[in-house]
């Protein structure tokens, strides 16, 4: 049975969206068959790493949640904008939200039943024979992120170096040993480049008492290429990608 990878941020921005999508690519050049949810229902964004135009988008998570589709009519196969992909015999599938206004705002008026995510993630896996299913979600603790942190096989909280998001990791912690999610790791974004890496890490785990999978650094060439595409196949020596190499291999390893 394939696992699910849950990822999450206290507050925004804190990289989420950029990082499942170069851990998620970056394990499908291992060969592994992945899977992508953007569980950001109300300000989805995942999409446009991978290329796709709103209008382009067809059958959505949102539809699956209405009963209108099977989670798998949802997904499209994006293997083919990644090249390197399918020659390791490796596949990517993304699960988007609707960017549609109507939509957006129709799941915020009316809610959904959130125990189908739940079921969804599990037929995603089953369906397209997955080995990896990874949660992007929106920042906060909402409903969806205690399902998904609930029922993950590993789960990761990014955070920034910043006192917000200080604060906002160790709340996040807490509901995590609550509900006694196994497999927890710490992935620190957007540090500066000058810092050393293995004192924040250290420093880190000592404070929270919790592993760090990764410290990826604060970089220029990521913020130009603005998440128009996926930073790591294009990139592999640059030390972001090197850092998600190492959280590659931590979550291949659980
Ligand atoms: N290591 C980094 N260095 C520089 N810029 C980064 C880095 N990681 C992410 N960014 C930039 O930060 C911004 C936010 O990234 P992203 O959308 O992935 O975060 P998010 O946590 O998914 O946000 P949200 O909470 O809104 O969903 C983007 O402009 C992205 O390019
Ligand atoms: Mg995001």
């Amino acid at each position: 049975m394939g696992k699910i990878v849950a990822v999450h941020s206290f507050r925004g921005g804190t990289g989420k969206s950029n990082i499942v999508a170069n851990i998620a690519t970056c394990i499908a050049c291992k060969g592994k068959r992945v899977g992508i949810v953007d569980t950001d229902i109300q300000s989805p964004g995942i999409h446009v790493l991978f290329g796709f135009e709103p209008e382009s988008m067809g059958k959505t998570l949102n539809d699956y949640l209405w009963g209108k589709c099977g989670i798998e009519e949802a997904a499209k196969d994006v293997t083919k904008n990644l090249a390197g992909v399918e020659e390791a015999g490796g596949k990517v599938y993304l699960i988007p939200s609707s960017m549609k206004m109507g939509e957006i705002a129709r799941i915020l008026k009316e809610g959904y039943e959130v125990s189908l995510l739940n079921d969804g993630f599990t037929e995603a896996i089953r369906a397209l024979n997955l080995d990896f299913l990874f949660i992007d979600t929106h920042p906060g603790i909402g409903e969806e992120t205690l399902l998904s942190l609930a029922i993950a096989d590993i789960s990761l909280i990014i955070l920034r170096p910043d006192n917000q998001d200080y604060q906002g990791t160790s709340v996040t912690l807490e509901v995590c040993r609550r509900l006694e999610v196994p497999n927890l790791f710490l992935v620190m974004n957007k540090v500066l480049q000058t810092y050393d890496f293995e004192k924040v890490k250290h420093d880190i785990e000592n404070v929270y008492k919790c592993d760090v999978a990764g410290v990826l650094p604060q970089s220029d060439d990521l913020i130009e290429i603005g998440s128009k595409e996926i930073f790591y196949l294009n990139h592999r020596e640059h030390p972001f990608s090197q850092g998600i190499e190492e959280i590659a291999e931590r979550i291949l390893n659980v």
